[in-house]
């Protein structure tokens, strides 16, 4: 009888995350291996309490950003790497096509996010929503703008206090166009109940950030 190998999820984690740390550890936009990492930490968290199938979960938070148009001109050759890569760890054709479809799903700028019925990819969704809130939210929204070479806030714009007159040039724009509205759209209640905190401190800093600089 021959032996039979299969890989357990720490073995593939350690591999996921080597991969991810070759394809995203120089980025300076906030999508770095570190991000993937925390978008892993949040959904275990999300696991345990709203269950799902980790090792569809895992894979889909660590790769996410590795088939993002602003990170990658070739996406058809990441899409490749990651099928083998994926194939490596011993994925099934069914779970890789899970995997993939969680990734090319769960943007919020795509609009496709709010469709989404599946806790897998639900979680994943909820998992990379909440690390763009909250005191994290706000440093990886500065890294962002500043790695595109645009201002914080335009100071005309700041006085006048018409948040939806702000120019899409400047970071400030962002918590209005995507930050704040993201508390509303978790889908599991515990990301939720994160969320409304998270999204309590990105308000504060906002109040103390006008106070500082409004003429
Ligand atoms: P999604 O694909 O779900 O819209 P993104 O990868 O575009 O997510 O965004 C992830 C994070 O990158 C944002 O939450 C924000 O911190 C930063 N970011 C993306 N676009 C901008 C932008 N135009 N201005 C400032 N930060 C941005
Ligand atoms: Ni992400």
């Amino acid at each position: 009888m021959p032996f039979l190998y299969f890989m357990d999820n720490r073995e593939r984690e350690k591999i996921l995350f080597q991969f991810v740390c070759e394809e995203l550890s120089a980025d300076n936009s906030g999508h770095d291996h570190l991000h993937a990492m925390r978008v892993v930490t949040n959904a275990r968290l999300l696991l345990e309490k709203e269950g799902g199938d980790e090792s569809i979960i895992i894979a889909a938070c660590y790769l996410h950003d590795c088939i993002d148009k602003k990170l990658f001109e070739n996406l058809p050759l990441q899409k490749e790497k990651i099928i083998r890569l994926l194939q490596s760890l011993d994925y099934t054709k069914e779970q890789q096509d899970t995997i993939l479809y969680i990734m090319e799903n769960i943007s919020f700028s795509s609009g496709k996010s709010k469709d989404l019925t599946n806790i897998n990819a639900r979680i994943v969704c909820d998992a990379d929503r909440l690390d763009a809130i909250g005191a994290i939210g706000i440093i990886r929204t500065i890294e962002f703008g500043a790695s595109r070479g645009r201002k914080f806030y335009n100071q005309d714009e700041v006085n006048k206090s018409d948040v939806s007159s702000y120019s899409k040039e400047t970071t400030l724009a962002h918590f209005y166009d995507k930050l704040l509205l993201l508390k509303d759209l978790m889908f599991t209640d515990t990301a939720k109940r994160i969320a409304e905190k998270r999204s309590a401190f990105m308000v504060s800093f906002l109040d103390e950030f006008y106070e500082e600089v409004k003429e």
